[in-house]
């Protein structure tokens, strides 16, 4: 596996290249991220991941400083799935002046549900994608349906901008007890992560009261943000919406659940496509 750590280097390995496929990460890597990797691998001549904790989306108390940094075994874990090249660029290769140039998606979208939460988040997620897409110039790239709204965010932003680059979503890895895997998952204790399994739980319990026929989807919601918090959880949103644009279903949309909710001091996010329609 090559390693990039500037985007010369980079440049100059993938020039040999026609199609790359790329994966873009935070690094802490954990099997939903190999996932993505081994997908991307047969769609393009050469499979690029990168590793970049991007200051941009963090708000001033989040956990910029203490996101786990693991770099020897993330390098390990890539070569061991197969990647051909790790663009790991520090903060002043990417930003090497401020980057005061930032793209700011549609608010109808990048403000609600985790950007009503994380003001701004989708604008330091999308600046950087956009950065890493012009350094790495992929024709497909793949991201997590783990992050839903972030995977709805980027295929906005590149229908928008006529990006030449095929999105793909892929599907959310999950430990055996059905915890979607997530670096943040490290941050929890032995009795939070046993607990932790709840959040997966609210929202299939969510996915079959509707799939039953249930109509009243704000009874639907308030019960699961009712059974969480009495568990000890300080919910964001347990939420029904439609997959289309995240806005509120009308009869006939495909649905999907949304959630993210804090356990101790851990923020987890997670989300379930139902296969039924809203009646
Ligand atoms: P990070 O959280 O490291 O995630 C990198 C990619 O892995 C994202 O596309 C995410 O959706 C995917 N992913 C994470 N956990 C997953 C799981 N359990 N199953 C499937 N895919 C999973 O998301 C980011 O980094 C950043 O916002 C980034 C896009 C790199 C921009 O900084």
């Amino acid at each position: 596996m090559y390693i990039a750590h500037t985007v010369a280097e980079l440049r100059a390995h993938l020039a040999a290249f026609k199609r790359p496929a790329f994966v873009p990460t935070m690094g802490n890597l954990h099997d939903g991220h190999l996932a993505l990797i081994r997908q991307a691998k047969p769609l393009g001549d050469v499979t690029v991941a990168s590793i970049f904790v991007n200051r941009l989306q963090f708000l001033p108390h989040e956990d910029f400083d203490t996101y786990p940094r693991t770099w020897d075994s993330d390098c390990e874990k890539l070569r061991a799935a197969g990647c051909d090249v790790l663009f790991a660029p520090d903060e002043k290769a990417l930003y090497p002046e401020p980057q005061t140039c930032k793209v700011h998606p549609d608010p109808a979208l990048a403000d609600i549900l985790e950007g009503h939460f994380r003001p701004g988040f989708f604008i330091g997620v999308c600046t950087v994608v956009m950065k890493l897409f012009q350094c790495v110039q992929p024709r497909v790239a793949v991201f997590g349906k783990k992050d839903y709204q972030q995977l709805m965010m980027i295929r906005h932003m590149v229908r928008q901008f006529a990006m030449p680059i095929e999105i793909i979503g892929s599907e959310t890895f999950r430990a055996d007890d059905g915890l979607a895997l997530s670096s943040r998952n490290g941050y929890l204790s032995k009795t939070e992560r046993a607990e932790a399994v709840q959040l997966s739980k609210a929202l299939k319990v969510m996915a079959e009261a509707v799939q039953a026929g249930e109509r009243d989807l704000a009874a639907i919601e308030a019960r699961a943000m009712q059974t969480l918090t009495e568990r000890g959880w300080q919910p964001d949103y347990l939420v029904l919406r439609r997959r289309a644009d995240l806005q509120a279903p009308v009869p006939g949309d495909s649905l999907v659940a949304l959630a993210a909710a804090r356990l101790g001091g851990t923020r987890l996010i997670d989300n379930l496509e139902i296969e039924a329609l809203a009646s």
